[in-house]
C-alpha cells in the first residue's frame, strides 16, 4: 500500500505541478481508500491506474484532499477573545492601517467573520481604520464562492442573529454579505506549499498584523508544517497575531518567538525583537 500511495502522490505532483508529497501520509492513505471503496476497485493500485486513465479523476483526488470545510466564526471563543481583548488595543494603537491575512480562506467565511469584528471595533471606537484582507487559497473555485460572497444557509449556523441582520441580506436560499465587508477583502490564488514565495504576491510590501492560518497545517506532515509555519512566521509583524486552528500547535523552535495569549483560543502574539 505505501508503494502505491507514493507512486499516487508522485503522479498527482508531475499532474498539477504541485507539492502533494507534503500531505500527512495517513490522511492521503484514508482517502484513496475512500475512493477506492466508493469506486468497488480491488486495491489502491486498481486505483492508480483508473487515476492515470480518467481525466476528471485527479481532480476528484485532490479536492477530497484539500477538505475545504468552513464556517463563520468557527470556534467562537477564538473570535470572541481577539474581539474583546486583541483587536481593540491593536486598533487604538495602530497607524490607521490593519493589514490581515486569511491563509487557506477556503470559501471566505473566516476573512468575513474577521473583517466583521474588525469593522465592529472600529465602529465602537469611533475610528477610521483603513482594514485590507489577504484572503488566499489554493482552489479556484474556493476563492470565487469568496469573491460572490453569497452564502448557503448551512455555513451560517455560528453566525449570532444580530451580526446576521447588520452583516448580511437574504438571497434566495442563502444570505449575501454587506458590500462593505467584501470590499475589505482580496482574494487570490496563492499555495501556501510553493518554495518561491512565503505571502501571496499582491501583498508583499509589507508585513502583516494578523494571521490567520486554521485547520491547513494539521494535513501536512512535520516537515511540510515547518515549512508553511516558517512562512507564516515571516510574514507576521512584530507583535502581529497567529490564530491558528484547535488541534494545531506552534513548533517547538519557534515557542520562544510566540507568546500564548489565553489559555484556550490558540492566539500568539509575536515577539517584538528591536529589529525590524
Ligand atoms: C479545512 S479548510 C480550512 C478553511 C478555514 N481556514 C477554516 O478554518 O475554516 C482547508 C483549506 O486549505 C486549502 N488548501 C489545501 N492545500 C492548500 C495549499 N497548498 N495552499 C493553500 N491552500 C490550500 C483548501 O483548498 C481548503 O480551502
Amino acid at each position: 500500500m505505501r508503494e502505491t500511495v507514493a507512486e499516487i502522490i508522485q503522479f498527482l505532483t508531475l499532474h498539477f505541478g504541485e507539492d502533494f508529497r507534503s500531505y500527512a501520509q495517513g490522511l492521503v492513505e484514508r482517502r484513496i481508500l475512500e475512493r477506492t471503496a466508493q469506486l468497488r476497485l480491488s486495491d489502491a493500485a486498481a486505483y492508480l491506474d483508473l487515476l492515470r486513465s480518467d481525466p476528471e479523476e485527479p481532480c476528484r483526488l485532490v479536492r477530497m484532499l484539500r477538505i475545504r470545510f468552513s464556517s463563520f466564526f468557527r470556534d467562537p471563543l477564538q473570535f470572541e477573545l481577539l474581539r474583546s481583548h486583541v483587536i481593540p488595543p491593536m486598533l487604538l494603537q495602530g497607524n490607521g492601517y490593519f493589514r490581515a491575512w486569511s491563509a487557506a480562506c477556503a470559501g471566505g467565511e473566516e476573512a468575513c467573520s474577521l473583517a466583521i469584528i474588525i469593522d465592529e471595533t472600529a465602529k465602537l471606537l469611533n475610528l477610521q481604520t483603513k482594514v485590507q484582507i489577504f484572503a488566499t487559497d489554493i482552489a479556484e473555485d474556493a476563492l470565487e464562492e469568496g469573491r460572490r460572497g453569497r452564502y448557503a444557509a448551512g455555513s451560517l449556523g455560528g453566525v449570532p442573529l444580530q451580526r446576521l441582520n447588520t452583516y448580511f441580506t437574504p438571497d434566495g436560499g442563502g444570505h449575501r454579505i454587506d458590500p462593505s465587508i467584501l470590499s475589505m477583502i482580496t482574494y487570490s490564488r496563492h499555495d501556501l506549499l510553493d518554495p518561491h514565495t512565503y505571502a501571496p504576491p499582491e501583498s508583499l510590501f509589507g508585513g502583516f498584523d494578523l494571521i490567520a492560518c486554521r485547520n491547513f497545517l494539521m494535513y501536512l506532515d512535520p516537515e511540510g508544517y515547518l515549512k508553511v509555519f516558517d512562512n507564516l512566521f515571516r510574514a507576521l509583524n512584530q507583535g502581529g497575531i497567529l490564530m491558528l486552528g484547535k488541534a494545531e500547535t506552534v513548533p517547538e523552535r519557534y515557542l520562544p518567538h510566540l507568546d500564548r495569549i489565553f489559555d484556550c483560543g490558540n492566539l500568539y502574539r509575536k515577539k517584538q525583537t528591536g529589529r525590524s
